[in-house]
């Protein structure tokens, strides 16, 4: 087993990684405060997951909530389903809340547990790649708005994350290829050294090879907490994390929750940051395609949407978390390994960027 730290002072907390640890529970004992536990899963992940961690959680009376699966259902609705089964169970302050599941589960579970009672512990229980190595750390918890994604929510850290990273062998592949987008993420924004090892271990991670996906995990994982110590609340660097996020937020928003990955969106998203880049000089044609090449081998999409414009790119952007005084700042790379945040881009370089033939960019004969 693996452990970092996420470095928050008093409220700094572990992340274990390694495989097999769903069944050891007792690593979360210190993180539990009082008798009841409250699992929240989805009807995919709690037949396959939620006995065994119950079993090794009999130590404590632990009821569970389990919502429908899918990033549709991650809205007041399904967090209001969340607060019946708490108030049903009789949960009090003490009780610890746990998130057995993807990015899904987790982010609503922990905008759960920061709005119950006005707040109870909360622990995280990743299962997907996606989740493993970003949205279960760092403590950015909320539901979608029909009118944009993550629009509602709260920072809430959770005590203590547990990675168990058998669960992948049950995940899809569609799913897995998902999660590289954001692993992938970090070696561009802040780590040019970790591209080149993903590059040299793309096979080896879609083959589940356990030991090179604790290794991209744990890389994941330190850069994450690394940026989340050093800005928790997203006053600047931790910006840099939203890489491909604000064109990719416009493709899932437009295209309906779930119907094209948050992962899937983030790598096309990723693209058209690169693109972006490269027009503006920052990076040559040849590192866009690097990012673009190992996005493909990851069995990521890297094309728009046929039937968006750049009209419905810009609609959906102005509402961006990222757009402070209606100016819209975008993640950029000035080169491979090192991002900015900024709204300082001409006009026609993002509309140019938006209008791109991103078929003609990304087949595979135009990619070195
Ligand atoms: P997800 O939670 O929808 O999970 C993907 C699918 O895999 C679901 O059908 C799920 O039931 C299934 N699944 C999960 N674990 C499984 C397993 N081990 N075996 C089989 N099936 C399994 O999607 P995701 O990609 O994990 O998360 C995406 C969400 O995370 C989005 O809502 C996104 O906005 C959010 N997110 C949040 C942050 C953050 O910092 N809070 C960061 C990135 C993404
Ligand atoms: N996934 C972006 C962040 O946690 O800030």
């Amino acid at each position: 087993m693996q452990t970092l730290t996420v470095e928050l002072g008093e409220r700094s907390y572990p992340i274990h990684i390694g495989e097999g640890l769903l069944g050891q529970a007792e690593l979360l004992a210190p993180y539990i405060g009082g008798r009841q536990v409250a699992v929240i899963s989805n009807a995919t992940i709690a037949p396959l997951y939620l006995e065994r961690l119950t079993q090794s959680l009999s130590a404590y009376s632990v009821v569970s909530v389990v919502l429908p699966d899918g990033e549709a259902y991650k809205n007041w609705e399904t967090l209001q389903t969340i607060f019946d089964g708490l108030l049903s169970a009789r949960l009090d302050r003490r009780a610890t809340l746990i998130a057995l599941g993807g990015g899904v589960i987790g982010d609503m579970a922990g905008f759960a547990a920061a709005c119950y009672q006005r707040g109870v512990d909360f622990i995280q229980i990743p299962t997907t790649l996606l989740s493993q190595v970003d949205s279960s750390v760092g403590g950015k918890t909320g539901i979608n708005h029909p009118l944009g994604k993550n629009m509602v929510g709260a920072f809430y850290q959770p005590n203590a994350v547990l990675i168990d990273t058998a669960t992948l062998k049950s995940l899809p592949p569609r799913e897995l290829s998902a999660g590289l987008a954001e692993v992938i993420k970090y070696g561009l924004i802040c780590d040019e050294p970790f591209l080149t090892w993903l590059e040299e271990h793309m096979d080896a991670l879609r083959g589940l090879d356990q030991a090179a996906l604790t290794q991209a995990i744990k890389r994941s994982c330190e850069a994450k907490a690394a940026v989340v110590g050093a800005d928790e609340r997203e006053t600047g660097v931790r910006a840099t994390l939203n890489l491909g996020h604000t064109f990719g937020h416009a493709i899932e928003t437009h295209m309906g929750y779930g119907v094209w990955l948050h992962g899937e969106a983030v790598a096309t998203g990723t693209v058209m940051a690169l693109e972006m880049s490269m027009r503006l000089g920052w990076i040559t044609a040849r590192q866009r395609d690097r990012g673009v090449r190992l996005l493909q081998r990851a069995g990521l999409p890297v094309v728009p949407p046929d039937n968006m414009t750049p009209a419905d790119f810009l609609e959906h952007m102005a509402i961006d978390k990222k757009v402070i005084d209606g100016r819209l700042r975008l993640v950029l790379l000035r080169q491979i390994g090192e991002a900015v945040v900024t709204d300082q881009y001409p006009k026609e370089v993002l509309q140019a960027t938006l209008a791109a033939d991103y078929r003609a960019i990304t087949a595979p004969a135009a990619v070195a």
